[in-house]
């Protein structure tokens, strides 16, 4: 019999990783605690912007017409609990509320809601993202309250997708990571990617702690690249150097890369500004904090880079936001996805609000976010508009449509043609050529 999969939390990992179960022939009941996301996925509809997922989701929602009816949505754990064999929780872990730790808080209530409902053989899988230690502490906690007791086990498999590519990342994992402790539960867990599996993704299986670990190193090793480029962005302009050429330089080096390299106002999302410090702070309670010290340097060179593109943007305008007209470009934290959590644009385009400018915002797909997040700025439906009146345009989110935009058509709506180049993602020719005058972080003035 084909295994059955439970999916607990249904956000940007869950939903995707529920419709992706199903595309891969399993039946899935996805389970969240917000009945509006239920309502909504229950219709095939997502609740957020995810390129693919809404076609995926409808392929496999059951009551969609033409739909294979794999996948249904429930908000009752005693549901779940009977349903499922494999049990993936992918709930939330933030930052705890005025300290760098993880808050443990929604991963916990998962397991402990899901646990008395285990009434046969099942295995429960943590995708979430958490501190080394946690599989340990959440598999007793399971053998405690499941009434299947030893049967009810417990496996950890980080997920690695990326927001704008989750679909393509669900479906071809680039690898596929699992902490077990039985033999049992690798043999369900390959049986769950067989597919991915067959087609070439590596399949690492290893213990708890360095199935949790693999996630944060990963994510710790991505936002140090991204910050090695900042920093060198600063040393460019202290120099009067050039970071873009210096990053397609070394980047030419096979052990140095080209990805990741970059320079900008930095990184952002739910991710990798949260990972960083819990793992930062989950390293001093095992007395190993001198191993990631680096870390507090890498979180404060990209926390730097949204300080100095206001001053950079306060500059370009005389010295003073009074008075002036600010057109923001980009407010989701990367492009192709709607999400604004700790988003560099917008934290940028409030710091500049704050000094006194008017500024208006513009996203492709990150409006309605953005507007509950920092209701207080001004948007507008399109980027034209944004511009409207603007002293100086900030772009600030790499979306393609900024790239494709009419130096000349844009320049027709500012009141003066100044563009900061936040991402190092535009032509400099091309906007000098139609009269602007173009500044980025870490690049000569010209
Ligand atoms: N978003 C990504 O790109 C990504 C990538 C890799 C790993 N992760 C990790 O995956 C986890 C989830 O991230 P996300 O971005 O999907 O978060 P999210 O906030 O989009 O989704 C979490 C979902 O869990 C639900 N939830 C909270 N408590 C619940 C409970 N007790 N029972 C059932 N549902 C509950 C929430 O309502 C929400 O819908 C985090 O640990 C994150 O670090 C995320």
């Amino acid at each position: 019999m084909a295994l059955k999969i439970t999916v607990i939390g249904t956000g940007y990992l869950g939903a995707t990783h529920a419709a992706a179960m199903a595309e891969l022939g399993f039946e899935v009941l996805g389970l969240d605690i917000v009945p509006e996301k239920i309502a909504m996925l229950s219709e095939g509809r997502v609740p957020m912007y995810e390129p693919g997922l809404e076609d995926l989701l409808k392929r496999h929602v059951a009551g969609v017409p033409g739909a294979t009816g794999r996948l249904r949505f429930t908000s009752s754990y005693e549901e779940a609990g009977q349903f499922g064999d494999v049990h993936f929780i992918c709930v939330n872990t933030p930052q705890k509320h005025g300290e760098y730790a993880c808050d443990m808080r929604h991963v916990d209530n998962a397991v402990e809601s899901l646990a008395p409902h285990l009434r046969r053989p099942a295995l429960v899988v943590g995708k979430s993202t958490v501190p080394v230690g946690s599989a340990d502490r959440l598999a007793a906690r399971l053998a405690e309250l499941a009434p299947a007791g030893a049967d009810a086990e417990l496996a950890w498999n980080p997920e690695f997708l990326r927001e704008g590519f989750a679909v393509e990342d669900t479906l071809h994992p680039d690898r596929i990571v699992i902490g077990v402790t039985s033999d049992k539960s690798e043999k369900v867990l390959r049986e769950v990617y067989a597919t991915p599996v067959a087609e070439g993704s590596p399949f690492v299986v290893t213990d708890f702690p360095t199935a949790e670990l693999v996630k944060t190193s990963a994510n710790s090793f991505l936002a140090t690249k991204i910050s090695f480029i900042n920093a060198m962005a600063e040393v460019c302009e202290a120099a009067g150097g050039d970071v873009v050429k210096l990053a397609e330089a070394i980047g030419y080096d096979e052990r140095i890369g080209k990805k990741f390299l970059r320079a900008g106002i930095g990184f952002g999302g739910g991710c990798l500004p949260k990972d960083i410090r819990a793992f930062m702070a989950r390293a001093g309670e095992l007395g190993a904090d001198q191993a990631l010290t680096f870390l507090r340097e890498v979180d404060s060179i990209n926390m730097r880079r949204r300080g100095h593109m206001v001053e950079l943007a306060r500059d370009a305008v005389g010295g003073s936001f009074l008075g002036k007209r600010v057109a923001v470009l980009g407010a989701t934290f990367k492009p192709d996805s709607d999400d604004v959590r700790d988003s560099p644009a917008l934290n940028v385009a409030g710091q500049i609000q704050l000094q006194g400018a008017q500024v208006t915002v513009f996203d492709p797909k990150g409006m309605e976010n953005a507007r509950a997040l920092f209701p207080t700025l001004a948007y507008a439906p399109t980027a034209l508009e944004a511009a409207r009146g603007a002293h100086a345009v900030l772009h600030l989110t790499e979306w393609r449509e900024f790239r494709e935009l009419d130096p000349v058509g844009l320049g027709e709506m500012v009141a003066e043609r100044r563009i900061l180049d936040g991402r190092n993602a535009l032509d400099p020719d091309y906007w000098r050529d139609a009269g602007w005058t173009y500044r980025a972080l870490g690049r000569p003035m010209a």
